[in-house]
């Protein structure tokens, strides 16, 4: 952690960790409802070690709790907020590739943070080399054509007795993914919204692969 930093440029306040595996593509790790840009440093580091992380903190706040886009209620997203919130995690990206000298990371986001990865992938897919989803949904009621995902690795983690994303909604995400040209596994785990072992295991296997 010696190099290791939080600096609010730019744009977003963001923690950003070197790395000593120059090899392996870097992860930007981003966190559910109420996270921050600590959260999913001990996921990052456990499911690729070594790997430079860039985390960012969602710039909305909900009753206080940091979140990477608005929502109206609990699954309905203010999807003007999303978009625009969208591009602006895109050029924050470009500018900390640029600031840190990193190639394209691939996205390890949950719950709120999978949604904005997912919109991403959708929106901005140049943004991305990659993603591992876990909890997601789509993000957008009425996606964009196209097929800038051709040739990238998409991990969606769902849980079978999650009560926020049902499984059709899951199912729907993993079809646009594919849809836009992803190479999509879907894996539905015994597992609820929340994080588990499961997770981690599969995560790193599919880094790994
Ligand atoms: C969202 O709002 O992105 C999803 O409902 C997940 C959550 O943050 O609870």
């Amino acid at each position: 952690m010696t190099d290791a930093m939080t600096k609010t440029e730019p744009g977003f306040l963001h923690h950003f960790e070197p790395g000593t595996n120059a090899a392996g593509a870097p992860l930007l790790l981003l966190h559910g409802t109420g996270g921050d840009e600590s959260d999913l440093l001990p996921l990052g580091q456990a499911i690729a070690p070594g790997r430079a992380l860039l985390s960012p903190r969602g710039r909305v706040l909900e009753n206080g709790m940091p979140r990477f886009f608005r929502r109206l209620a609990e699954g309905v997203f203010d999807e003007q907020d999303l978009v625009a919130q969208a591009g602006a995690l895109a050029g924050f990206i470009a500018g900390a590739r640029t600031r840190y000298g990193l190639a394209a990371p691939i996205a390890v986001g949950f719950s709120n943070g999978a949604n904005i990865a997912a919109a991403l992938l959708l929106l901005h897919s140049e943004a991305l080399a990659g993603a591992v989803l876990i909890r997601a949904m789509p993000p957008l009621s009425r996606p964009p054509e196209g097929s800038g995902l051709a040739g990238k690795r998409v991990l969606l983690l769902s849980g079978r007795a999650d009560p926020i994303v049902p499984a059709a909604a899951a199912t729907t995400l993993a079809t646009q993914l594919a849809a836009h040209g992803a190479e999509v596994t879907h894996q539905e785990l015994a597992a609820g919204h929340g994080l588990t072992d499961e997770d981690v295991l599969a995560a790193r296997a599919f880094l790994a692969g």
